[in-house]
């Protein structure tokens, strides 16, 4: 073996050994660097005669070349293996198989909101939606309460920063503080007949075992040319009835008082409490469950419908109160503390029908 053949078997046996792209750079300068054994070679080729010289040249040239291409192909055998090491290191397993203990149920709001809306179609309503973030116009103005009512102030109303360029309530922008905005919003866009009922989030800034900054509500506006009190309280005391399951369910209408309603009346239902347990049905006490009344003819004006030939009635629920009723839970704040154990001991199975009572 020539004395070029026996250093390039060394140096490739150093290539070889190389475990990292580091070692491996130092064995590329012991062999090719400024100071290295191929390099130092090349500068004896001045001693030479010219024809040694040339077949020498040409000899160092291709070992050069034969341990560069040695050096490449270690370097990306080195640079594999690293990133496959960085790879199955930093691995994250998102097909992580599920737990079944901790299966996803139903939350009793959707569940809830699937139920009114059943009953609520079996009456001929369709279910509308509106914008969560509002202006004065569709929260206040529109619902008929005054410039500077003190019942702006009662709803605790979370405003956002003032519109840019705009000034008064025009600039106002703010999350809606009932659902009755989307009766407006459905006013302007429909022609009557209108039946719709409307459920969404609401915002009010208040927090304790029955008011979170976040609720439901379910809103009910039905307009045509005849409606009067009679419907409302027929369509009202047959939703109680079914959803609550209690055909002989006492219900009873007290006066109240909404901008947007003339009369306006709050509707209690039935209810027992023996030994600290509350029972909806025929009882000794009552609960209060909603707000309703004939929607009010300047209602109907702002939002272009003629009061002289249409009217019609409204009505408005606490999603999560009727579902703490009717399913004995608690606390309201429950609903929105994600806690498993209580979704799973409150939460529906996806195939349960959504009222057993019409099933
Ligand atoms: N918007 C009223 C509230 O949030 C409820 C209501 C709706 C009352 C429709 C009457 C008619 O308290």
């Amino acid at each position: 073996m020539s004395n070029l053949e026996a250093l390039k078997k060394e140096i490739v046996e150093t290539v070889k050994a190389a475990g990292d792209i580091q070692s491996l750079e130092e064995v590329r300068v012991t062999a090719l660097g400024k100071k290295g054994r191929v390099t130092d070679l090349m500068k004896t080729l001045g001693t030479l005669s010219p024809d040694e010289r040339k077949e020498m040249g040409q000899a160092l040239n291709r070992l050069k070349d034969e341990i560069s291409a040695e050096i490449d192909a270690r370097a990306s055998i080195l640079k594999a293996a690293a990133m496959n090491a960085r790879l199955a290191s930093e691995k994250i397993d998102v097909t992580l198989t599920p737990r079944p203990e901790n299966k996803g149920s139903i939350h009793p709001i959707s569940q809830t909101i699937e139920e009114m809306i059943t009953i609520f179609a079996d009456m001929g309503f369709s279910v509308a939606e509106g914008p969560e973030i509002e202006d004065d116009f569709h929260n206040f103005t529109a619902l008929n309460f005054p410039p500077e009512h003190p019942a702006r102030q009662m709803h605790d109303t979370f405003y956002l920063p003032d519109v840019a360029g705009k000034t008064g309530d025009a600039a106002k922008r703010l999350l809606r503080t009932h659902t009755s905005t989307v009766q407006v919003h459905v006013m302007q866009t429909q022609k009557p007949p209108i039946r719709v009922i409307i459920p969404g989030r609401t915002f009010r800034s208040d927090y304790d075992m029955t008011h979170t900054p976040m609720f439901h509500q379910m809103e009910g506006l039905l307009i045509d040319k005849a409606a009067h009190m009679g419907h409302l309280k027929g369509c009202l005391i047959e939703f109680c009835k079914r959803f609550f399951e209690v055909d002989d369910l006492p219900t009873r209408f007290r006066p109240s008082f909404f901008p947007f309603t003339e009369p306006s009346a709050e509707m209690d239902i039935g209810c027992s409490r023996e030994k600290g347990e509350l029972k909806i049905g025929a009882g000794s006490s009552w609960l209060e469950i909603l707000g309703c009344g004939m929607v009010h003819p300047n209602v109907l004006k702002n939002c272009g419908i003629d009061p002289d030939e249409y009217q019609g009635f409204a009505f408005g629920m606490g999603i999560e109160r009727v579902a703490m009723l009717k399913y004995g839970i608690p606390d309201l704040r429950t609903f929105f503390e994600s806690d498993l154990r209580w979704l799973k001991h409150y939460g529906f199975g996806p195939l349960e029908q959504p009222n057993k009572a019409l099933g």
